[in-house]
């Protein structure tokens, strides 16, 4: 006969979650207002402020404007912001995008000239400046022309780094797009400049509201013969690798919600920072389930961005910035 034991004594995590106090001493993912980017739609209209309307609490931004929303930002605790512009006019190459005076390169100079401890990225990327909206010049055959897309996008950077821009972030999604970028700005003396590279950027239609926002949707076709195909995880491993070859200093993942999985692969991957997009549509989903009541829209905004960062992502983007950091102030 087996002798006597003592049972086994109940095993009990729950001891870990009794009261706000523990559980605050075990977490083990914390959301940090430096961490936020966040997204500024900046045009040419000068005295405009539009609410964009699939995405409420966001605004199409004259320069008027600007100073006052920086102060908001920076009261907040948000310590970087990402520019994307709506120029004053298009054409088939995105030609306002390669001059000094474009929309991008002004609002530069003022937030410099304003708030110079903001951190300042730019998205480059000609769809919001061309006419048909695709990110680069299109060919007769409707194919976007990838090596003359990167001619005019290292000009568009070194304009942005000629401004000001401490950082800029190509999102294309063209072949060889990081490789050109360092280059041209290596060469224009703008070696100390980081690219943040869309390296895993899939062909989502969770950017619907920001094409709204930026005026960009194409007016033909879809993306899809540039950005990813949405079912892919070992070609983003592919995509990434190259961009790290290429010289990118920080990889992005996106969108953010739907694309966990490869946000903490790309973390094991690489030794490089990870930023996540937490793009248009996730926040305009939370916006609208949450004026229905069907959800607490706080609550559910922290829960996503708690989830995106604790799957390896050192840094966010996103349009829940503000809100975010007020809330982590208010809480700390
Ligand atoms: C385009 C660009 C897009 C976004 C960021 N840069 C849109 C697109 O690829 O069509 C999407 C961001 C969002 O949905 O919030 N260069």
């Amino acid at each position: 006969m087996l002798p006597k034991t003592e049972p086994l004594p109940l095993i009990r995590p729950r001891r870990l979650r009794a009261n706000e106090a523990i559980r605050a001493l075990v977490r083990e993912t914390v959301l940090d207002p430096a961490d936020f980017i966040f997204p500024l739609f900046i045009t040419h209209e000068r005295s405009a402020r539009k609410e964009i309307s699939s995405m409420p609490g966001q605004f199409q931004i004259g320069l008027d404007h600007l100073p006052a929303e920086l102060d908001s930002i920076i009261s907040a605790g948000i310590r970087g912001v990402i520019l994307f512009g709506i120029p004053s006019f298009k054409d088939s190459r995105g030609t306002e995008s390669l001059g000094e005076e474009g929309i991008i390169p002004q609002a530069v100079r003022l937030i410099k000239k304003h708030a110079p401890e903001l951190y300042v990225i730019t998205d480059v990327c000609l769809c919001e400046y061309t006419d048909h909206g695709h990110c680069g010049p299109v060919l007769e055959n409707g194919e976007v022309d990838n090596d003359a897309t990167l001619e005019l996008i290292a000009r568009q950077a070194v304009v942005h780094a000629r401004a000001g821009a401490d950082m800029v972030a190509p999102s294309g999604m063209m072949d060889g797009m990081v490789a050109a970028i360092r280059a041209g700005l290596d060469r224009e003396h703008f070696a100390g400049v980081p690219v943040m590279s869309y390296a895993v950027k899939y062909a989502s239609a969770f950017y619907g509201p920001f094409r709204d926002a930026a005026e960009s949707a194409p007016r033909f076709g879809d993306r899809r013969s540039y950005q990813m195909d949405p079912p892919n995880r070992r070609e983003a491993l592919r995509e990434a690798a190259l961009d790290v070859e290429e010289g990118a200093d920080i990889l992005m993942v996106k969108p953010a919600l739907a694309y966990l999985d490869i946000i903490r692969e790309v973390r094991d991957s690489f030794d490089l920072p990870v930023a996540a997009y937490n793009v248009s549509g996730e926040f305009a989903m939370v916006h609208a389930a949450a004026q229905k009541g069907w959800i607490d829209g706080e609550r559910v905004m922290l829960e996503m961005l708690t989830a995106i960062k604790r799957a390896g992502a050192d840094l966010i983007l996103t349009y829940f910035a503000r809100e975010a950091a007020q809330l982590a102030a208010r809480n700390s």
